[in-house]
């Protein structure tokens, strides 16, 4: 008979335990003081200049969260690896979580640098939660927006650009902002931001290098509308390889080749979006919203 009541006890309490959510299972054995930090994740850059962005994101985001330590990872593997030649080792944000798990962080704001929320960030999305609520790891981790995430900031970023226009500009020469583009359906964000800049002044045109609108669309209305001098700018974090090259470069493929060929004079800027307060500002404003939720 007690025997029977022992039994009828344990299996009792194995059902209770199996209801109960693990933390409560294993409260006790974690004590570890809340202790926050921040991970910067940006594509990466092999060019040594565009250093100053990540320089310059860094200095608004303690400025903006004082006392925080922050970590940086790159997503770009084919970056990782050429640096990896020249000596320099990048982490991807997989091994910079493990290194912030280490050294005990419970709860981490994980700030996308990116452009729009297209394959960079979706995959980053996947890998960063994984580090999510492992036994004796980091509690919680949430994932701050890219540049463009809302309605709201894609209106930010367009006024954002207007601003930035170097003030030699006269109002009737054109401006073209050259984004990446992405094959991923985040490409829409190009268009969007295409409208909105239209909105503010329709001589300032946005087109990517792998995603629509594309150069011919961009030759077929800068020809249209008559323009003989147009300024070239990057909208992308940093003027990398892809502005010195595809954008501005010498060879016949270049953005800059093909609009002069057709007799259109071209002014580059070589400042990626990072070197701008304006667009740094958004990154931050992004990573104070996720960061809030820690409180
Ligand atoms: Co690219």
């Amino acid at each position: 008979m007690q025997t029977k009541t022992a039994i009828k006890l344990l299996v009792l309490l194995a059902l209770v335990s199996l209801l109960l959510p693990p933390s409560l299972l294993y409260a006790h054995g974690d004590k570890r003081p809340m202790k926050k930090g921040i991970l910067l994740v940006a594509f990466g850059t092999t060019v040594p200049e565009a250093q100053i962005s990540f320089d310059n994101i860094e200095q608004s985001v303690k400025k903006s969260l004082p006392g925080v330590p922050v970590y940086w990872s790159y997503t770009s593997r084919i970056i990782i690896k050429k640096m990896a030649k020249e000596g320099k080792h990048l982490a991807t944000p997989a091994e910079a979580l493990a290194k912030m798990m280490r050294e005990n962080f419970t709860h981490v704001v994980v700030q996308s640098l990116h452009t729009a929320p297209g394959a960079e960030f979706h995959s980053m999305l996947k890998n960063v939660h994984k580090f999510a609520g492992m036994d004796k790891g980091i509690k919680k981790v949430l994932v701050g927006y890219p540049l463009m995430a809302t309605s709201e900031d894609v209106q930010r970023v367009a006024e954002a650009i207007i601003k930035v226009i170097p003030k030699e500009r006269k109002k009737k020469e054109g401006v073209v902002l050259v984004g990446h583009g992405t094959h991923h359906p985040a490409n829409v964000y190009y268009a969007a931001l295409a409208y909105h800049l239209q909105r503010l002044d329709s001589n300032v045109f946005l087109g990517a290098l792998e995603g629509w609108p594309g150069i011919d669309d961009i030759k077929a209305d800068l020809k249209k509308r008559r323009f003989k001098r147009v300024y070239l700018m990057p909208f992308m974090s940093v003027a990398g390889d892809h502005a010195r090259n595809d954008m501005a470069g010498p060879g016949e493929n270049s953005w800059k080749s093909i609009l002069e060929k057709e007799g259109i004079n071209c002014v580059v800027v070589l400042k990626g979006t990072a070197e701008f307060q304006e667009f740094v500002d958004i990154w931050v404003d992004h990573l104070r919203a996720a960061f809030e939720h820690f409180r």
